[in-house]
């Protein structure tokens, strides 16, 4: 995509990655795409904002060319190390014989660990300035929003925030602007994003949005490093992850589970119907067959989750255990948990889940369930119950 002006002297530089469909080493599925964006600012002195995902540096290079000749650029700032936003510095910097890098100190480690290169690299911290001219560039550190390098940069002139990874979306578009595209896309990919990447940093990203509304500064603009630019309504955004860092739920339970020879698929549906006769927003996902990502933004709103697995081996089978191994990460602290499954001979899928998870943070009202081979009658209906006495629990 060529360069865009998004503000008088600011080029949207970056480029759009229509067919990615995985990242983060598949454990994020992308069915939109991404973008991976980088801002131009022309002044006395040319920053550049950002870089690209390495595949990507020659479009970068050629965006940037439409606007200034690549020597001319003074500074370029690195707001994040990871190789989406840090990938085509070597191609840059081969043609930037003058410039210099600006990030944090975690940042420069970063950088030399990815590219064993002595760049020109100025390390800065939260209050630092850069005169451009015209505008001055301001830094925020905001470590472990994603990664201990992360930083924002924020141009008062403009009242805009770069806050690379944060406020983003991982949303291919021709359009460059909230206010160009679905806003239930926009959200629901938002969402997604928090959920996967960002939520188990909750309190970090709570503690950074008060930092910078203490700081009492205009936001007119959000321009962050994936996705659409927030121009006519930054507060949306900003309100969601205030939301959704606090930890914010509904009265919803989301029923995730694995079967071997349709059992535990039966008592799955008998809980998930115990769950809506309660009045229970209820979600049901057999992990063998769906794209856990969706599964983990569903989650994010969820109250409750309830895990289930046959036992194979004593234990529970590969998919749940692959997905529980990613909730645990998530740290859902304060959510209810529990836990059901068939057995043949002998049980232990319903232990080995509590096990896995038992450090998470969850809270674990209600015993988990288990039955012999297939659930008869009264066991689907002690299903129906388990499902309705954890609905009771949400409300
Ligand atoms: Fe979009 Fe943390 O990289």
């Amino acid at each position: 995509m060529a360069a865009l002006e998004i503000l008088p002297g600011i080029y949207s530089v970056g480029v759009v990655d229509w067919n990615v469909r995985n990242f983060h080493g598949h454990t994020y599925t992308t069915r939109r795409g991404s973008t991976y964006n980088a801002y131009l600012i022309i002044d006395e002195k040319i920053a550049l904002v950002d870089t690209v995902y390495t595949p990507f540096s020659e479009e970068l290079i050629n965006n940037i060319k439409e606007v200034v000749p690549l020597g001319k650029i003074d500074y370029i700032i690195a707001n994040h190390v990871e190789v989406d936003h840090s990938g085509a510095l070597p191609s840059i910097m081969a043609l930037c014989s003058k410039a210099r890098i600006l990030g944090t100190a975690k940042c420069k480690e970063g950088l030399y660990r990815h590219y064993y290169q002595n760049w020109n690299f100025q390390t800065v911290k939260t209050g630092d300035k850069l005169e451009l001219g015209r505008r001055t560039l301001n830094f925020i550190e905001a470590p472990m929003i994603h990664w201990p390098d992360s930083m924002f940069t924020y141009c008062p002139l403009d009242s805009l925030l770069m806050p690379n990874d944060a406020f983003g979306q991982h949303f291919a578009t021709a359009e460059r602007f909230d206010d160009q595209v679905d806003q239930c896309a926009l959200m629901e990919e938002a969402e997604e994003y928090y959920a996967n990447i960002l939520w188990p940093l909750n309190s970090v990203i709570s503690r950074k949005i008060q930092e910078i509304q203490k700081l009492n500064v205009p936001i007119k603009m959000i321009a962050p490093s994936h996705g659409i630019i927030w121009r006519k309504d930054p507060a949306k955004i900003i309100n969601a992850y205030r939301s959704w860092s606090a930890g914010d739920t509904k009265n919803k339970a989301v029923v995730v589970y694995e079967t071997m020879w349709g059992a535990t698929d039966k008592m799955a549906k008998q809980i998930a119907q115990g769950i809506a006769s309660q009045g229970i927003e209820v979600k049901l996902y057999n992990i063998a067959e769906t794209d856990r990502t969706e599964v983990i933004t569903q989650m994010l709103s969820a109250r409750g989750f309830l895990f289930g697995s046959s036992t194979h081996d004593n234990d529970m089978l590969p998919n749940i255990a692959a997905f529980l191994e990613i909730v645990k990460g998530l740290k859902p602290k304060g959510r209810q948990i529990s836990f059901f499954g068939s057995y043949g001979w002998a049980g232990g899928a319903v232990g080995e889940m509590q096990e896995l998870l038992k450090d998470s943070g969850a809270d674990f009202t209600i015993p988990g369930i288990a039955f012999k081979y297939v659930p008869d009658q009264a066991e689907l209906e002690s299903c129906f119950e388990f499902g309705s006495k954890f609905a009771k629990i949400l409300k």
